[in-house]
């Protein structure tokens, strides 16, 4: 079974998408982690601005062994990725890898900004996760341990605008995904709202065998 996890920064979707995976025994990708390296990768190549043809390179070379959690997680980095998202050459790099995860049994949980849409349409259960930008410029503030709201609530905005309002792959709901809007939950909350969605879901999924002849009801 495959769970795809979209929405904007800091909504909490990458938490859900962790907690899910711990609760079905599935295995977990954070698909943003990905356009994070080649971000990172084309800005140590390059430098500012980022041209296209440093970022693509980087994209169809990319070594995940050559980044630590902590650099991939500032919001620099935060930026640099998204500004690279927008190449579609990029995109198409990272989907193989992307596709082959989500097939991994006994199922995968993706969690990005196209997941539903994109790299796995045929997902059997679909998860937006969205939030207020001020609830999600406090939680990232958190986060970060940034001193300052208003730079941190900017860069939301700028990367909600990329993310978009891009050509390729834009952030939007797919028509089948249930929208989670977590601005008044707690994690718990979230994450238990997500898991009844989840099992909303697997239980058209799951096949179950017929009773056996004579034992039916009725
Ligand atoms: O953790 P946060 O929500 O802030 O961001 P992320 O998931 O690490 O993603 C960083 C950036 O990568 C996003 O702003 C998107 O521009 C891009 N991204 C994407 O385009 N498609 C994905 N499937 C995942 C991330």
């Amino acid at each position: 079974m495959i769970i795809a996890v979209d929405g904007p920064a800091a909504a909490g979707k990458g938490t859900i998408a962790r907690a899910l995976a711990r609760h079905y025994g599935y295995h977990f990708l954070d698909t943003g982690s990905l356009y994070r390296m080649v971000g990172l990768a084309a800005l140590k190549a390059g430098g500012e601005p980022i041209s296209p043809e440093t970022a693509i390179a980087a994209a169809r070379s990319l070594d995940p062994t050559s980044f630590t959690d902590a650099e991939l997680r500032s919001e620099t980095v935060g930026a640099a990725a998204s500004i690279v998202a927008v190449i579609p050459e990029v995109r198409a790099a990272l989907l193989d890898v992307q596709r082959s995860f989500a097939r991994r049994e006994p199922g995968a949980v993706l969690d990005g900004r196209d997941i539903g849409t994109v790299v796995c349409p045929d997902a059997e259960a679909k998860l937006f996760i969205t939030a207020s930008p001020e609830v999600r410029a406090r939680r990232r503030q958190i986060e970060l341990g940034s001193a300052d709201y208003t730079a941190v609530l900017a860069e939301i905005r700028a990367r909600d605008a990329r993310d978009s309002q891009r050509a390729t792959s834009p952030l939007v709901a797919a028509k089948d995904a249930v929208t989670l809007d977590t601005s008044e939950m707690d994690i718990t909350a979230a994450v238990q709202a997500a898991i009844d969605a989840v099992d909303a879901k697997r239980v058209y999924a799951t096949p179950y065998p017929s009773p056996p002849q004579g034992e039916r009801a009725g």
